[in-house]
């Protein structure tokens, strides 16, 4: 339907910073798609000199970045700062920040819209638990996370990515058809906030994806692209990723 592709990695707290200039020195950019690195906070500069370096057409993006724009608040990071060190992106509201560092709807609202005022585009992850899966709670979750995480700004600016927390690191993903089926569901709460935009909106899907499952999320009509954790640490198999949405 003409929107654009991503796939995206999230290498969360690992890789250190000889894997990172190797993977940058081996990793190829491919025309058709967005391909975003998320690598920890202090590799974002060794990261970002590499692709000027080697000149290829790879985006970079944070973690996770603080609501406030600076101040007293000990052990965070500035979003103006990793926009200062290379990045387009960031990831909001990611299911592990949710779980570990009690970030709630509220927080994840703010901080999309610290995102966006600094020049970043937000990829806000949402996803149900188990527990809400199995008390059929997953379309409630996903509409009241979309709702906040919406509020205030322009939806046109924002991507999802549907991550359901229950395949997320633990090779069990939700089948090409299931995550089509929320991918879709998601588009249809986001066009009754905006239909023209809900149209645009990239959803990414992300949870065990790897190598050998990615093309069957690619042939999906809604999922326009992958959040990818595991796999997305050897060079190789994020390489054959990138190949799928190419
Ligand atoms: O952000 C990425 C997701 O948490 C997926 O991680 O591919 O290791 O399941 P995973």
């Amino acid at each position: 339907i003409g929107r654009k592709k991503y796939v995206i990695a999230n290498w969360k707290m690992n890789q250190n910073l000889q894997e990172t200039l190797s993977f940058f020195q081996k990793i190829q950019d491919e025309d058709g798609v967005e391909v975003v690195i998320c690598p920890p906070a202090p590799l974002l500069l060794p990261a970002h000199t590499q692709i000027m370096q080697e000149g290829k057409k790879l985006s970079l993006g944070a973690q996770n970045v603080h609501q406030e724009e600076k101040g007293a608040y000990t052990g965070e990071i500035a979003a103006n700062l990793v926009k200062e060190f290379g990045c387009q992106y960031t990831l909001i509201g990611h299911s592990e920040r949710r779980q570990y560092f009690q970030e709630d709807d509220q927080t994840i609202s703010l901080k999309v819209k610290r995102a966006l005022q600094e020049g970043l585009t937000p990829v806000v992850c949402i996803g149900e638990t188990l527990e809400q899966k199995h008390q059929a709670q997953t379309e409630k979750v996903l509409t009241s996370q979309i709702l906040l995480a919406l509020e205030g700004v322009n939806p046109a600016d924002v991507i999802f990515a549907y991550e359901p927390v229950w395949a997320i690191g633990t090779g069990e993903s939700a089948s090409p058809e299931e995550a089509q089926k929320m991918h879709h569901y998601i588009r249809a709460v986001l066009s009754h906030i905006d239909k023209k935009s809900a149209e645009q909106i990239a959803i990414l899907y992300g949870g065990s994806v790897n190598e050998t499952n990615a093309k069957e999320y690619a042939l999906m009509p809604d999922i326009d692209g992958v959040l990818v954790g595991g796999a997305s640490l050897k060079v190789d198999a994020f390489q054959k990723i990138i190949t799928v949405f190419a």
